[in-house]
């Protein structure tokens, strides 16, 4: 029988793997996720309306893995910018823990399969309850799209590599995009805000094209870095769940052992693990919070961790440094440290050997409890 086109296929390219490749995609699916939503200094859906908000008081986000992350960083935007109270839980708690279901919540879940269990069975139980449901994923079509009684397609095209890369950044844009369209129907902050906002969200493809000497810098930091014996990944604000996402990356495709930690916290515990076998990925981006995450740093240097700084600020105390550039907003800080922190453990993980797109005891996509 005839063989199917290649065309069918999603290929390498060129590229060593296809997390790779899906990496240096993200600019351009960054843009597609943007096409017809940003326009004349507005953001708009045409797949959902402004009375989606009518009633709310609340949002609710259920999502697992690399999905979570994203929805945990939304938390903050939605606060921040659309001023709607807003909470994220991992699937598999939500489901068994009895929450009080009120219908002045808006229940969003985000997924880049549409077909993960957990996530797909929360859905349906706030949708039973009567709650209005909305999705963010990345496959038309799938469970979860036929469930909601709103989509919003991520549009990142087929994502091969079980590590979640290109899911990832269109998932955090199009949050970004949505706490800006509910900022704007519930009037929370200035036309002016709005604006310098969405200049900064026309600036992410541009930040996420791959910069040669940055994946030169983490191939090189690779070398001794495969040799960590534990990795803390800390981050505040939007940084944190930033951070968490670089600890889950580093573990899918290195099995290291690598934890995300929310910066401020590192004292009330896990700083007693420090010693200069003990890696920490430190995110000082300079527009939020910088001098808090230094005084952080400096109290696990002092411990003699070892720290790698990725920011656009020299500091004097990190044993290694991946200088990023000065950027304006701390999202823009924010999509090109997750390309460092997505390129490091590839290199780290290709330097090991192991199968980058398809590691060990992993799924793409966990359709069973
Ligand atoms: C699996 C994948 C992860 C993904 C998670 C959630 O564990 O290995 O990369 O983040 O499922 O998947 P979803 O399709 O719901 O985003």
């Amino acid at each position: 029988s005839k063989l199917p086109s290649s065309k069918q296929f999603a290929q390498k390219n060129g590229y060593r793997f296809f997390m790779e490749k899906e990496i240096y995609e993200q600019s351009d699916v960054v843009s597609d996720c943007m096409l017809g939503r940003v326009k004349n200094n507005s953001i708009n859906f045409d797949e959902i309306d402004e009375s989606i908000l009518d009633g709310i008081n609340e949002i609710k986000i259920c999502a697992c893995g690399t999905s979570y992350h994203a929805s945990m960083a939304a938390t903050y935007l939605f606060e921040r910018l659309s001023k709607v109270k807003c909470n994220v839980e991992v699937a598999s708690e939500f489901r068994y823990k009895e929450p009080l279901l009120t219908n002045d919540t808006l229940f969003i879940v985000v997924s880049q399969s549409g077909e993960t269990a957990d996530t797909l069975e929360a859905l349906k139980m706030a949708k039973n309850a009567g709650l209005k449901t909305l999705v963010i994923c990345n496959v038309d079509n799938s469970s979860m799209t036929r469930v909601a009684d709103a989509t919003i397609l991520t549009r990142a095209g087929i994502e091969k590599g079980v590590a979640s890369t290109k899911a990832f950044s269109t998932q955090a844009i199009v949050l970004w995009m949505l706490s800006l369209y509910f900022a704007k129907i519930k009037n929370s902050i200035s036309h002016d805000l709005i604006k310098k906002e969405i200049n900064a969200i026309i600036q992410v493809p541009k930040v996420l094209i791959v910069e040669n000497k940055l994946h030169e810098k983490t191939r090189r930091l690779s070398k001794r870095y495969l040799h960590g014996h534990g990795f803390f990944f800390i981050g505040r604000d939007v940084f944190y769940p930033l951070a968490i996402e670089g600890a889950l990356k580093l573990k899918e495709i290195s099995y290291l052992h690598a934890e995300g930690y929310p910066a401020g916290e590192m004292k009330h515990g896990p700083i007693a693990l420090a010693d200069p076998e003990l890696f920490t990925i430190a995110l000082m981006p300079k527009n939020t919070l910088y001098d808090k995450v230094k005084s952080n740093v400096e109290e696990l240097s002092a411990r003699d961790s070892t720290i790698c700084s990725i920011s656009p600020l020299e500091f004097e105390l990190s044993d290694d440094f991946i200088k990023t550039n000065d950027r304006d907003h701390y999202m823009l800080e924010f999509f090109e440290m997750l390309v460092v922190l997505q390129l490091l453990s590839m290199e780290i993980s290709i330097r090991l050997g192991n199968d980058v797109d398809m590691p060990r005891n992993l799924a793409k996509s966990v359709t069973v409890e």
